[in-house]
């Protein structure tokens, strides 16, 4: 039956344009949206930028633009990135909106009005590429791990929101799966964290100009991750109510890595449970990227951007080749030479030529008309039909992926083994049902991944087919139908 499927991304900070780890999570969300809409659920998918703080103050201020001018352009950068890799986001939050903004104002106000903020004062040390205060036991050799720079001692008047007052709750709440944090490994971390104690955090800084003003002390602004994480429901038309929430909350899955898991299994279900919100379904967190085994940054130099992938690969192999780098939830390690072999392998040679393949024979030996229907099929295509839904429900994109290339392989081995092409014209036409048949399932199957490629092997197949779980059902090609070879789908490169 069809339901409600909610799902985000984190918002990228808006001080620099997007790269590939941003672009992997992204293209993640949008292959389980497009999943989801082909089983005809209420889908939602948003994305978007994170636009105050710190951080995007300094690099506004670096360039000499001003905050707001240097955020609308970066916002761009990142809707033309997401254009340019085909991803189908239903919204795209700013937190500069003003209609986030007051809806931020308007909770603030309700949880300083409860007793949840308190005026108070904080010292701590304060990474700004994390825009996060820091433990000592959070840094090695006394600097931020991520950033790899000394964080800021810091001591500010300043509002505290109660966290500690959730910590029970919270680790009942995960303990018991009514909030799940996926892999396991992330859950026992996280659990680890929380029964170590929470302490109470600042929400408000003194000297951050560029930030949401709190309603109760317009002095100062609100701590940009209490602005951020409102996101995920000032973005679907929420107003700051407590209690009151729009009708696809909750998130089925927030997906993010595990740079920012902590602050989401934290701050955010505590701030839903002050505001008497329930909590999102699940935190789904993925690996890191690493290029050629080093850390991606600006000064090594080995950044990849989703406009370079786009122009090497095209929009649809640089999609495949981002989830199938390594299983989702791990962390990998990607490099231009494996991208290139793994396009070669399994795009040019693997699905690109098999089409290519069958359609030539298809064309030389009967005009592409298919005659006779045949009701054997490849194994390798029963076993993905049967896991498709549970692989998708646990996010194990790459196993997908591994399933669509058996396929191929068994296909190829068919073709070789039993020499198809030797065949006549009735042994043949009794043998390409099997190939055509399942080439149109499989196109159906790598719909979310790949939407222009498998659209284009649909028409080369003359498949006009609308609903998904009709669509993947065999006896789809009927007797009479014409199939007719196109362009090559995934050329060669080198
Ligand atoms: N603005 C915050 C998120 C606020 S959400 C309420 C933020 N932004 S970010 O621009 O730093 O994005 C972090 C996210 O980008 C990671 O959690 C992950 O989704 C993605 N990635 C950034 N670098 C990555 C890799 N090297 N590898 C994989 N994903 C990466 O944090």
């Amino acid at each position: 039956m069809a339901s409600k499927f909610y799902i985000t991304t984190p918002i990228y900070y808006a001080n620099a344009k997007p790269h590939i780890g941003n672009t992997y999570t992204t293209v993640a969300a949008d292959v389980l949206a497009r999943y989801h809409r082909l089983l005809k659920d209420k889908t939602f998918f948003l994305t978007g930028t994170d636009e105050h703080g710190i951080k995007v103050e300094t690099a506004a201020k670096k360039q000499g633009k001003d905050p707001q001018k240097f955020c609308d352009e970066k916002a761009d950068c990142f809707k033309n990135a997401w254009d340019s890799l085909n991803i189908s986001y239903d919204a795209f939050i700013r937190t500069s909106d003003p209609k986030h903004v007051k809806a931020v104002q308007k909770a603030l106000d309700y949880l300083y009005k409860k007793g949840f903020i308190y005026k108070g004062a904080y010292e701590g040390l304060y990474c700004s590429g994390c825009e996060q205060y820091k433990t000592e036991s959070d840094l090695i050799d006394g600097k931020c791990p991520d950033h790899q720079k000394k964080p800021e001692k810091m001591k500010e008047e300043s509002y505290l929101f109660k966290l500690s007052a959730f910590e029970k709750e919270l680790i009942k709440k995960i303990e018991k799966d009514e909030f799940k944090i996926e892999p396991k490994e992330r859950k026992n971390e996280v659990l680890g964290f929380l029964k170590k104690g929470l302490q109470d955090i600042s929400i408000s800084r003194q000297k951050v100009k560029w930030g949401i003003p709190l309603p109760f002390d317009k002095n100062l602004t609100a701590y940009v991750w209490v602005d951020a994480l409102l996101n995920y429901l000032t973005g679907i038309k929420w107003k700051g109510d407590s209690k009151k929430f729009p009708e696809l909350w909750p998130a089925d899955v927030h997906l993010m890595s595990k740079d920012i898991l902590r602050i989401h299994a934290t701050i955010w279900p505590a701030l839903l449970m002050a505001l008497d919100i329930p909590l999102p379904k699940k935190l789904f967190i993925h690996g890191y990227f690493t290029i050629d085994g080093q850390k991606m940054s600006k000064s090594i130099g080995n950044v990849i951007w989703p406009e370079e992938l786009v122009n090497k690969f095209g929009v649809d192999a640089s999609r495949y080749l981002l989830l199938s780098a390594c299983p989702f939830g791990r962390d990998g390690d990607i490099s231009w030479n494996k991208l290139i072999e793994k396009y070669n392998s399994d795009l040019a040679n693997g699905i690109g030529n098999l089409t290519s393949r069958v359609l030539t024979m298809a064309e030389k030996k009967l005009s592409g008309k298919i005659n006779v229907i045949s009701k054997d099929k490849p194994k390798s295509l029963d076993k993905l039909l049967d896991n498709y839904d549970r692989l998708f429900n646990n996010l194990q994109f790459e196993e997908i992926i591994k399933g669509l290339m058996d396929i191929c392989l068994e296909l190829d081995r068919k073709i070789d083994q039993e020499e198809i092409y030797r065949m006549e014209k009735d042994e043949f036409s009794k043998n390409i049902y099997y190939f055509v048949e399942t080439l149109r399932i499989w196109a159906w199957l790598a719909k979310p991944f790949m939407p222009g490629a498998s659209d284009k092997i649909l028409k080369q197949l003359g498949d006009s087919g609308k609903e998904f779980k009709k669509a993947i059902k065999w006896g789809g090609i009927k007797k009479g139908n014409k199939v007719k070879k196109e362009k090559l789908l995934f050329p060669r490169i080198t």
